[in-house]
């Protein structure tokens, strides 16, 4: 597939003009740091990414043939993406006579899923995980929602959209497939927060949630495509309704800058290229095999490291070996090498084509090394659902104060939400903390929460 990169094109005949730059930003392509000469602004040419007719557009219509449905490009992250979803789903509901719409939502929601409900007013019911799990991970079976669509249905709020997280910060996926095919069946719609899974198209047989039957889905390229952070993917299913496509573009610059970064625009465009090409796919798969023989390793060794949904990532569970995530990861640190993410009980490696084979040696090597200790038997406070008090709205526009966790029992959350890392909500605004949550916040280490005033 012959991909263009008219983005990166403009940019580059746009510095070989050496033009006077008397338009922001204010370094003018001096260079302090070494890139500003890339970062413009919409200059004539340059397009505008909220009403992109021209290069921008060009751009973006690579951007979805490459994933083969209407994708959108956000210089905010997932973030602004998810904001742009909920809103859609709110224009959706409108359009069904539903002033305020209620979505059923996996706990283990990031916390920017809270901020959209709190500035859209949106109403959440939660989806918590079937069998015994942490906050990280939410498993939910087509049969489980089927259960709750169909409760909800008989009290007669059936939601607007089912909203999932998949892949989610552990590597975990749901079957989104199985429980698009749900949610089509009640009529419902199936957003998608696909932050960690945008590589998940490239795969010799796609994992991407838009190829299983989402409706609306986003992808932080940033976090697993050679793309500067804040570069994002918003993609539409292309059966919804022409209305709401079509307000796409307008859902993002209602939570965007109106100053779009050009030096991730052109990071976005350049990566399209790379992509459509074979050899990115057989990267993938090359790296995905890379992994795998890596975690068997440690594995093999005795450093807990089941296989995990989502190829491109490691997930070590080393109380067995003697440690907390924490103190693995510090071990790594030590090492120079720095992981994703650890807490307690996990530490987190994401690897990308850009990881060479010296890499995983290295690796593999230095996680070997970690000398076996007597095995810690530590357990996350297991997950209750608290009582809700208030809309997550209300709570976030009440008069607040922040207190020692310790004095906030039997308080109701103010915050968007008191997450574990990595923010995912242990108490959402609205919520009463009691004394489960409290256990959650010491094992977490949160010390402080903004409770409502009394
Ligand atoms: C599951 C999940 N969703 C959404 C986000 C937000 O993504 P972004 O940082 O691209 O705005 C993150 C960020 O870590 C995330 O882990």
């Amino acid at each position: 597939m012959k991909i263009t990169t008219p983005i990166v094109d403009f940019i580059q005949t746009y510095i070989g003009k050496h033009p006077l730059r008397l338009h922001m930003p204010g370094h003018k392509g001096a260079s302090l740091l070494g890139f500003e000469a890339y970062d413009i602004t919409e200059v004539a040419g340059a397009d505008s990414l909220y009403e992109a007719e021209g290069i921008i557009r060009e751009s973006e219509s690579n951007a979805s043939l490459l994933f083969g449905c209407p994708t959108y490009y956000s210089t905010e992250g997932s973030s602004q993406c998810i904001r742009a979803m909920l809103y859609l789903v709110a224009l959706y509901a409108r359009e069904q006579g539903i002033d305020r719409p209620l979505v059923l939502a996996g706990r283990n929601a990031h916390k920017t899923f809270l901020s959209a409900v709190g500035l859209l007013d949106l109403d959440v019911e939660w989806l918590y995980p079937e069998h015994e799990h942490g906050y990280l991970a939410c498993p939910i079976s087509p049969h489980g929602l089927v259960n709750e669509l169909t409760r909800l249905e008989t009290e007669g709020r059936l939601p607007t959209a089912v909203y999932l997280t998949s892949p989610d910060y552990l590597g975990n996926m749901v079957d989104v497939e199985r429980l698009s095919a749900v949610c089509h069946g009640f009529g419902v719609l199936l957003v998608v927060d696909n932050a960690h899974g945008a590589y998940l198209h490239f795969l010799p047989d796609s994992r991407h949630p838009m190829d299983l039957g989402a409706d609306l889905c986003c992808d932080s390229a940033h976090k697993t495509l050679p793309v500067l952070t804040g570069g994002a993917y918003l993609h539409i299913g292309a059966h919804l309704p022409m209305e709401l496509k079509s307000q796409a573009k307008q859902a993002l610059a209602l939570f965007g800058s109106t100053s779009p970064s050009y030096l991730i625009l052109q990071s976005l465009d350049a990566v399209n290229a790379l992509l459509a090409s074979q050899d990115y796919a057989s990267s993938l798969t090359e790296m995905a095999k890379r992994v795998e023989a890596c975690r068997i390793k440690l594995h093999e060794h005795g450093l807990h490291a089941p296989a995990n949904d989502e190829p491109l990532k490691l997930t070590l569970y080393p109380h067995h070996h003697g440690y907390t995530g924490i103190e693995v990861a510090q071990y790594l640190r030590e090492r120079n090498i720095e992981c994703e993410f650890a807490d307690p009980d996990h530490v987190v490696l994401m690897f990308t084509p850009a990881i060479t084979d010296g890499d995983m040696e290295r690796l593999t090597e230095v996680l070997l090394s970690l000398p076996r200790r007597a095995p810690l038997f530590l357990c996350p406070p297991p997950l209750v659902p608290p009582e809700r008090v208030t809309t997550v709205r209300e709570a976030l526009l009440s008069p607040s104060e922040e207190l020692p966790v310790t004095k906030c029992v039997g308080r109701v959350l103010a915050a968007a939400t008191v997450g574990c890392p990595p923010a995912v909500p242990i108490v959402v605004s609205g919520e009463r903390i009691d004394e489960s949550a409290l256990a959650c916040f010491s094992y977490y280490g949160v010390e402080f929460c903004r409770v409502i005033t009394e």
